[in-house]
């Protein structure tokens, strides 16, 4: 038999049982021999639970047994799911593996090892769910080269955001929604402040450039300051805010960030709701292409998976390692002409001219107040929004200190993705 372990027994590696259980009769006929669970190995007592039948007392004990094919790591955190890949590689095993902040960390290291044993390292799920996009990028696009990738990657905030603003719901209310639905990190943080989808976006440019981005040089910054009034602001002007990892190459450099947007209704990514992440590539045979799909929960993630082990089945070796595994990307902050969407709270009137004389004339005046107008002035007191023109970034603080010296006060400040 084809025996496959499963290391981690919480929301998505309960899915990998279920899912493995469930479609044993097809894999055992893709493979034309017997596939199948055969341990799960979880902290927790397993009693009473479907996989109860199935629980292995270490990950030695798993090893020790020669059939064991695949060793699946839906372990969270870093230290210990990284420690299992080594060993399960080291002992010859292949390896699958949902955990976004191994690949992120080790992933040159893991292909390696993984390569020295005539053995795979996998992570379709380590990104965008149950979205395929690893696969995509390393096969399906091969004969492009990508230039640029922009995505919503993380499942948590678009589920958060969407919420927010449909629902007017709370952050908390919303982070414990998601909690609840098993989406977000076990430390919250990873997803609202942007680390998650940081690691989704390095895994992603490091495969796409064939160079390895380390998730550390990632500028990221999350959604804990987007306020209903910047919904509002964004909604009325014919924008959505979008959480975007986005990455470009060019010139042999890697520009990437990972930060709330206004997206142009009508934009590929701005009808990107709730818990579904998508991914649009640019490829210089492709052009666009767009991938999408649910970017997080157990099922899905669970169904990526599968679709490794899949693979495994048929290809069991590489015949050459992945580009980005011997060679570091030069990352840069982004240095493009950009619009900025501007929310200030002012102390006094500043009329739509005015705002048009510092941000120049395409400027776009947004109020949140009532439904006026939007060329008429803002009043004392109130919120009120620019979007302007395309600038290069190091032109802003000469805008943003005439704002200032004017009595407004900058209380956030997003790029426009047109
Ligand atoms: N917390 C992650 C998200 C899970 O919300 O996208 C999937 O990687």
């Amino acid at each position: 038999m084809y025996k496959i372990a499963v290391c981690g027994c919480g929301v998505v590696g309960s899915g990998v049982c279920d899912a493995l259980i469930y479609q044993k009769e097809k894999l055992s006929r893709r493979a034309a021999r017997e596939v199948g669970l055969a341990y799960v190995l979880d902290i927790r007592d397993l009693t009473g639970t479907p996989y109860a039948e199935y629980k292995a007392e270490s990950l030695d004990s798993i090893l020790a047994d020669p059939e064991v094919e695949v060793v699946v790591i839906t372990i969270g955190g870093l230290d210990l799911a990284a420690d299992y890949c080594f060993r399960a590689l080291k002992a010859g095993r292949h390896v699958v593996t949902s955990n976004k902040a191994v690949v992120a960390a080790y992933g040159p290291e893991l292909e390696k090892l993984a390569f020295s044993k005539d053995r795979r390292f996998m992570y379709e799920a380590s990104v965008g769910g149950g979205i395929p996009i690893i696969r995509p990028l390393n096969i399906c696009l091969f004969a492009n080269d990508i230039t640029e990738i922009q995505g919503i990657l993380n499942g948590t905030t678009n589920y958060m955001l969407t919420g927010m603003y449909r629902r007017h719901a709370s952050f908390d209310e919303m982070l414990a929604r998601a909690q609840k639905k098993g989406y977000a990190e076990a430390d919250p943080s990873a997803d609202v402040d942007g680390y998650d989808a940081a690691r989704k976006i390095a895994i992603l440019s490091s495969i796409a450039y064939g160079a390895f981005v380390d998730y550390r040089d990632v500028p990221c910054m999350g959604i804990r300051n987007v306020a209903l009034v910047d919904h509002e602001l964004a909604d009325k002007a014919g924008f959505t805010l979008k959480l975007i990892a986005g990455s470009r190459f060019e010139d042999g450099k890697v520009y990437i960030s990972v930060e709330p947007k206004l997206v142009r209704k009508g934009h590929l990514l701005s009808d990107v709701n709730s818990v579904y992440n998508a991914i649009l590539t640019k490829g210089n045979f492709t052009g666009d292409s767009l991938f999408y799909g649910q970017g997080a929960g157990k099922e899905a993630t669970a169904s990526a998976v599968v679709g490794d082990i899949v693979e495994l089945l048929g290809t069991p070796r590489l015949p050459s390692l992945p580009e980005f595994v011997d060679k570091k990307a030069v990352v840069a902050p982004d240095d493009r002409p950009t619009r900025y969407y501007l929310r200030f709270r002012s102390f006094r009137q500043l009329s739509a001219g005015t705002l048009i004389d510092i941000f120049g004339e395409d400027t776009l005046c947004l109020y949140s107040k009532d439904e006026r107008d939007p060329w008429e002035e803002i009043n004392l007191e109130s919120t009120g929004g620019v979007i302007t023109p395309a600038y290069l970034p190091e032109e802003l603080p000469e805008k943003i200190e005439a704002l200032a010296a004017l009595g407004a006060k900058l209380k956030l400040t997003l790029k426009v993705l047109d």
